[in-house]
């Protein structure tokens, strides 16, 4: 069968390249790609939109796909799995309705209290006012987010009441995040160790996949602004088998239980972003999506095909199916463009990938490139992936920076520690 793929980051190159490795497929597109799904050797980038609905269901009936994979948030949250499903197609990806949990933070919150789900004590605000007079009256760290989808930069932790007014101000009053913080969630500061949960979800079981941990600020030892995530590893040793077993009782499958109830199933991936405080893991967030960079250290390591994985969540069928996984740990170093996360240059040219990929343990996805004449520029500001798996996590962080240290652009840079929380905890 042929697969299409929606979005064109390093996780739409992993997840195409992970569905081109199934025998049971026959070329895999992505709509619109980037250059890294042109190198796969069942890959094909597709130069439609996706905000072009119309023609993405032209595309897909003429060329018989069997699944569609949505990759990113928004065109989730938007309702792209409705309308395809209206019209038939197969679609992996929750429905516009069981995506407010990404698209709405305060949906997301009220659903986790109405569950009992563990997570910070927050409070809804839809006026700058009341949320400025609500800070002034709690003197200790907060935390505001914009209630809707801000590609990441809608949460600001305000270490006290000048910074938390700031960020009311800049969500609500400017408008930085245009609608989507015309409403804040302000909550309670959690302290701990992030780390992400992926989960298999087909409406009535989550299945959680091997652990990771995602590395948001720019610099080393998570100093700087955040990003959409500067590296990751997996598996994390700060969740034990056991915890693991804990967070799907408590955190994963009361979502898919209290989404069945609403009458609106989840189906897709459940991606849970936690705290793991002293009182044991709590929601950060949920996200209705494969993490990126988190997709790049999960799927390498997977060893079942991962089309029949896709069928069962469609069919229900989840419960019954084996998902088996690589013992060896796996690390993503992103490269990014000069500047990033603020303002950046592109176009630079990008020079050693082959290179870099010659050890055979090497995968380097593309999230922000460019080819033109057979050579590749940068085209954002996360631009190269660098992953490498090896037999022990010191390896595998040595071979990915091995690799990275044969990848050259203008202005490139990298996070030096991407797995260092592992190793000291595991020393
Ligand atoms: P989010 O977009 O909700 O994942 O938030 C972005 C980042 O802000 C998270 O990865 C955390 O590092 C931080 N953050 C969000 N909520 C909290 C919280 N309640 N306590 C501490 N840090 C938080
Ligand atoms: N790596 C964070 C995210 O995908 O939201």
């Amino acid at each position: 069968m042929n697969v299409l793929v929606i979005g064109s980051g390093g996780r739409e190159h992993a997840l195409a390249w992970k569905a081109a490795q199934s025998p049971l497929v026959d070329t895999v597109f992505c709509a619109p790609g980037n250059p890294g799904i042109g190198l796969i050797a069942k890959g094909k980038r597709v130069d439609i939109n996706p905000g072009e609905p119309l023609m993405l269901e032209m595309f897909i009936e003429a060329n018989e796909i069997g699944i569609t994979i949505i990759g990113p948030e928004a065109p989730l949250a938007a309702g792209m799995a409705d309308e395809l499903t209206e019209k038939g197609h197969a679609v992996f990806g929750p429905t516009a309705a069981a995506a407010q949990l990404e698209g709405s933070k305060g949906f997301a919150k009220d659903f986790m209290l109405k569950y009992g789900i563990p997570t910070a004590e927050y409070r809804k605000f839809y006026n700058a006012s009341d949320a400025s007079a609500y800070v002034q009256q709690r003197d200790e760290p907060l935390v505001i987010k914009a209630d809707g989808l801000a590609a990441g930069k809608g949460v600001t932790v305000a270490q006290d009441m000048t910074e938390a007014i700031e960020a009311i101000k800049i969500a609500m009053l400017d408008r930085e995040f245009g609608e989507a913080g015309a409403k804040v969630v302000i909550e309670e500061c959690l302290y701990g160790e992030e780390v992400s949960i992926l989960a298999f979800c087909d409406g009535k079981t989550a299945v959680p996949m091997v652990t990771s941990q995602d590395h948001k600020p720019v610099y080393d030892d998570d100093q700087g602004p955040n990003t959409g995530g500067m590296g990751a590893y997996s598996p994390t040793p700060a969740v034990s088998p056991k915890m693991l077993e804990e967070i799907t009782q408590r955190i994963l499958q009361p979502v898919i239980d209290g989404m069945a109830e609403e009458a609106t199933p989840y189906q897709g991936i459940l991606y849970a972003g936690l705290m793991i405080t002293e009182d044991g893991p709590k929601v950060i967030e949920y996200n209705v999506r494969f993490g990126d960079p988190e997709a790049q250290v999960v799927l390498p390591r997977m060893k079942s095909d991962i089309i029949p994985i896709f069928q069962a969540c469609r069919n229900g069928t989840l419960d019954g199916v084996a998902i088996e996984y690589d013992d060896r740990p796996c690390v993503t170093v992103v490269m990014a463009s000069g500047g990033y996360p603020k303002a950046y240059e592109k176009g630079k040219l990008i020079t050693g990938v082959e290179d870099a990929e010659s050890d055979p343990d090497v995968t380097v996805f593309h999230a922000g490139t460019r080819e033109e004449d057979g050579k590749l520029y940068t085209d954002g500001g996360r631009v190269l992936d660098v992953t490498a798996c090896a037999d022990d996590l010191p390896a595998a962080i040595a071979k990915a920076y091995e690799a990275v240290g044969k990848i050259f652009f203008e202005g490139a840079h990298y996070r030096k520690d991407i797995g260092q929380k592992a190793l000291t905890r595991l020393t």
